[in-house]
């Protein structure tokens, strides 16, 4: 989903970067004190950070939200949040998940544009994903 963002993205001239956020450790449902490995990117310079992640027991991926946490300069910055999940957006979680996410972002100053909660389920439906990812590059381009 963020390689179909970011395909969408320089396709329509935008300079983009991508980078995965690594735990360290094994990292279960809802766990807290999760640390990243990942190395915190300076994002004062980008227009927008596009943020995505698993729904995992109901809720938003700790990881993404331990990002969340660490990432410094979010203030003003205009943010966009996309699940995946493995059951059907209505029983999975994923509305909540993002509600939780945007809430976490607009508490440090972001402004959170309307996410994307995408079905993924077993076999990802790639017509569908393409489907959300331009409809979170219109937003975030809009
Ligand atoms: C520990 C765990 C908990 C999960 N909980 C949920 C859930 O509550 N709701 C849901 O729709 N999918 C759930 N899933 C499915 C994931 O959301 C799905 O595997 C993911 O979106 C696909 O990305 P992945 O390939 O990174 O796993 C869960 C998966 C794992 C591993």
């Amino acid at each position: 989903m963020g390689m179909a963002i970011t395909h969408l993205l320089r396709e329509k001239g935008n300079d983009v970067d991508i980078q995965l956020i690594q735990p360290v450790g094994k990292v279960g449902p809802r766990m807290k004190n999760v640390t990243l490995r990942t190395d915190m990117p300076d994002i004062t310079p980008y227009d927008a950070l596009i943020l995505g992640g698993p729904i995992w027991a109901f809720t938003a991926s700790p990881v993404v939200l331990a990002f969340i946490k660490e990432i410094p300069s979010l203030k003003g910055k205009k943010t966009i949040c996309f699940t995946t999940s493995g059951f059907p957006t209505s029983i999975s979680g994923a509305k909540g998940g993002l509600k939780k996410l945007s809430a976490e972002l607009e508490e440090l100053g972001a402004t959170a544009l309307e996410g994307e909660a995408f079905f993924w389920g077993l076999w990802c439906n790639k017509k569908k994903m393409l489907q959300a990812a331009e409809r979170i590059c219109g937003r975030v381009m809009g």
